[in-house]
């Protein structure tokens, strides 16, 4: 079950790409970015970002004249962790590749209205620590504006009611699974969230939107392409990633509320260690037990972290795998592995995390 606010089970991409209608990324974009940006970027060498909507129609229309803004976002629920930089990181390489200008929204409103234990005073908050984390991940500040939906709504409202007034409730209703006891903000919400892609048509500019963002976002954008063109707005592209999994197991996504199930991005050494001590492996009960039947890789949490983010050599990772398979290769090792690398990346995120305190200013719309 994927919606934009709870991913369970075991998710099938393949017939999320069907039943969502997006497209798969196919090698043909892959080679045509990668050639723009001078490398492949592991996350779609690994296949981490595997859909889209209009992504071809985007690239072409850049090629002819026409550029494109970049446009993602954060619900400040909590602490950002791992799973949280994955878009963030690629929309970076994004902006690098084709000098696009990036708006982040940030929707303390959102969580606000969807958490009952979080207040608004909180939710705004987690907003600005968040952005640090946006900001550490390297994006040009000439180019980037952090939206903070509460504090800044006077950029989106304009937008925001013309999107509501073309959606009904029972469209909504069918998108988000709204019903009589949804409270009245979250059945608006959709038409915030839709409004940054339109910012820039609102003011005359033609340009295209391409959100980089998790695939259980989508529905927002379902509503946000279909009420376009009756708004005089281009209809803004998407491309999608997958989710990385949480510690505990390969299902699901990882959550920002499940403590033992992510790692954040102010965790110390000691904490990260732990975590990645107690992650679900493949692995077998015993020692003996493994060096006579092997681990299992396919569940491997640990395996897949390494997969997506952590080990960029192809020939290494065949290896790690076979090593893993033929039980020759303990689950310790590669928790030690991945440890390492983990922090040694958390590291440097933290340094550039303390030092963005001072840039924030520059980031944000006024
Ligand atoms: N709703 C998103 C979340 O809960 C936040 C968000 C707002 C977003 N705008 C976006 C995410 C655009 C991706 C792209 O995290």
């Amino acid at each position: 079950m994927v919606t934009p606010w709870e991913v369970k089970g075991e998710v099938d991409y393949d017939k999320l790409i069907k039943e969502f209608g997006t497209s798969r990324i196919n090698d043909e974009l892959v080679e045509k970015i990668s050639k723009k940006a001078g490398f492949m970027h592991l996350f779609l060498r690994r296949k981490l970002f595997f859909s889209h909507r209009d992504l071809d129609l985007i690239l072409k229309d850049f090629d002819s004249g026409i550029p494109f803004f970049l446009y993602t976002g954060r619900g400040p629920s909590g602490r950002t962790h791992i799973g949280h930089l994955v878009p963030w990181i690629f929309t970076k390489y994004l902006q690098d590749t084709f000098n696009a200008k990036l708006y982040f929204q940030m929707t303390d409103d959102e969580k606000f209205l969807f958490r009952d234990e979080l207040s608004l005073e909180k939710t705004e908050n987690n907003s600005r620590e968040n952005a640090l984390d946006v900001i550490a991940c390297g994006f040009d500040e000439k180019k980037t504006k952090i939206i903070y939906d509460v504090e800044n709504i006077d950029f989106l409202y304009r937008i925001a009611l013309k999107v509501a007034k073309k959606v009904t409730y029972s469209t909504s209703k069918a998108v988000f699974g709204f019903d009589n006891s949804t409270n009245i903000g979250l059945i608006f919400f959709p038409a915030v969230q839709a409004a940054p892609a339109f910012i820039e048509n609102e003011r005359g500019n033609d340009c295209n939107c391409l959100i980089p963002c998790a695939i259980d976002q989508d529905p927002y954008w379902r509503i946000t392409r279909d009420v376009a063109p009756g708004l005089g707005y281009r209809k803004p592209g998407a491309i999608h990633s997958k989710f990385l999994p949480g510690l505990e197991g390969p299902k699901g996504k990882m959550s920002a509320s499940e403590e033992s199930s992510a790692i954040y991005t102010t965790d110390d050494e000691k904490t990260v260690k732990r975590k990645i001590g107690s992650a679900f492996t493949g692995g077998q009960a015993t020692v003996e037990e493994q060096k006579k039947k092997g681990g299992d890789s396919d569940v491997c949490v640990v395996f897949q972290w390494l997969f997506y983010l952590f080990e960029e050599d192809d020939k290494k990772l065949e290896e790690r795998k076979r090593k893993c398979k033929s039980g020759e290769l303990m689950c310790g090792e590669c928790k030690k592995d991945l440890n390492e690398r983990v922090w040694k990346f958390l590291k440097a995120h933290q340094e550039k995390r303390e030092k963005a305190r001072e840039k924030l200013k520059d980031f944000e719309m006024k």
